[in-house]
């Protein structure tokens, strides 16, 4: 992911009537194979394997993407070196980590959020303005998910990810989960009552060394819950966090439904919006949005938007909140809503029948 970041920063030029312009100056990981990567990059001073060396130096915000157990300590460190931080998911390897950061961020006073780029997909930006203008009538139910699929594959050779150790207690909802909860808990929709169905599949994978290794992450999640919304009561919301969805790479989806309206999107269908309309007879209508980010790009607005877009927008959500710009803009996840979520699946592990 810290690739992914170099490359958002590499073309910034392409945002339009914004301000600021981060400039990626030192980087810091383990293996000196990865930093060999960015000595392409050439405002780049700084490449160390050393984490505090680049915490030494005069940069102003950090963005941290690592295993979730060191999530808290790499953080904290971050903050107590005076640094901004834009966190990576899931923002501790369980609740309590979380809580601890949360902590710190309030001792130190740091602006901080935590990493979701699909919602800063024009089609999500649809859902949520739709949503907000209350045209739904009764909602009768709430999906959200994100699926993957290679892990169907047994020959997949594991990794930290697939660990309790290195992933959390809570596994796939790590991986995927703030990812499915960033647009309800925005929208508001905490839920009250939370009932899991969690799955471990497969038990080992190979070890790239010609073992096999211990796999005892959960690969997949469902979360039935259910929330009030003022006079509402008991509105059904289920959360999907999958890593073994038969043909799904890398899809997102949400879908309101109410008594008189509702919508859809998914990142199968990148740029189509449906929405759904009760009149005499009911309606499920389909635009193609084509390329509206929060931030206004040179892009040209028929084009298709996809994970490098979303993503270099959600930094420009970051940088434009933190530098007092966004202006009424979507904007990242931020520390409330990231142990929001953490709490979820807490409940989640506990409710798991
Ligand atoms: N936002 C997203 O869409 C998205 C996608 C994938 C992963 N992630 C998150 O990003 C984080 C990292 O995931 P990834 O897929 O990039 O993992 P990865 O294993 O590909 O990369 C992690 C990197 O961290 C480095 N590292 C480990 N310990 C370190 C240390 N002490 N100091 C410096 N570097 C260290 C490793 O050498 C490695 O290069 C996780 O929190 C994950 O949940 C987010």
């Amino acid at each position: 992911m810290g690739k992914e970041a170099a490359s958002a920063f590499a073309r910034w030029f392409m945002l339009l009537d914004f301000p600021a312009q981060p400039v990626l100056t030192a980087v810091a990981d383990l293996s000196p194979t990865v930093l060999e990567w960015y000595k392409q990059i050439p405002d780049i001073k700084l490449l160390t394997t050393d984490y505090k060396e680049l915490l030494a130096s005069d940069v102003d915000v950090v963005y941290v993407a690592v295993p979730h157990n060191l999530h808290e300590h790499i953080y904290t460190d971050v903050l107590r070196a005076g640094k901004d931080l834009l966190a990576e998911k899931p923002f501790g390897i369980d609740l309590q980590a979380a809580e601890n950061i949360l902590q710190v961020i309030k001792e130190t006073g740091r602006f901080v959020r935590c990493s979701s780029e699909f919602p800063f997909l024009p089609g999500v930006q649809r859902v949520i303005k739709t949503v907000q203008e209350g045209i739904f009538g009764h909602l009768l139910e709430i999906k959200a998910g994100f699926h993957h699929s290679s892990d169907l594959d047994p020959t997949k050779t594991i990794n930290w990810k697939r660990q309790t150790q290195f992933c959390g207690l809570i596994g796939v909802m790590g991986d995927l989960g703030m990812h499915v909860a960033h647009v309800p808990l925005r929208l508001g929709w905490k839920p009250r009552k939370v009932h899991a169905h969690l799955q471990k599949i497969y038990t080992e994978r190979p070890d790239g060394k010609g073992g096999m290794a211990i796999c005892d992450t959960w690969d997949n999640a469902i979360l039935h819950t259910r929330l009030d919304i003022g006079a509402q009561k008991d509105i059904p919301m289920t959360w999907e966090m999958k890593r073994m969805a038969p043909t799904e790479t890398n899809t997102w989806y949400i879908e309101v439904l109410g008594t008189d309206g509702g919508c859809r999107f998914s990142t199968k269908e990148p740029k189509t919006f449906w929405q759904y309309t009760r009149g005499k007879e009911q309606w499920w209508q389909k635009t193609d949005l084509g390329f509206q980010g929060p931030y206004a790009t040179v892009t040209g607005g028929i084009f298709e938007p996809g994970f490098p877009d979303c993503f270099m927008q959600m930094f420009a959500g970051y940088i434009a909140e933190r530098e007092g710009f966004s202006n009424g803009r979507f904007t990242c996840a931020t520390p409330e809503e990231a142990v929001d979520s953490h709490r979820i699946f807490a409940e989640a592990l506990l409710t798991n029948v």
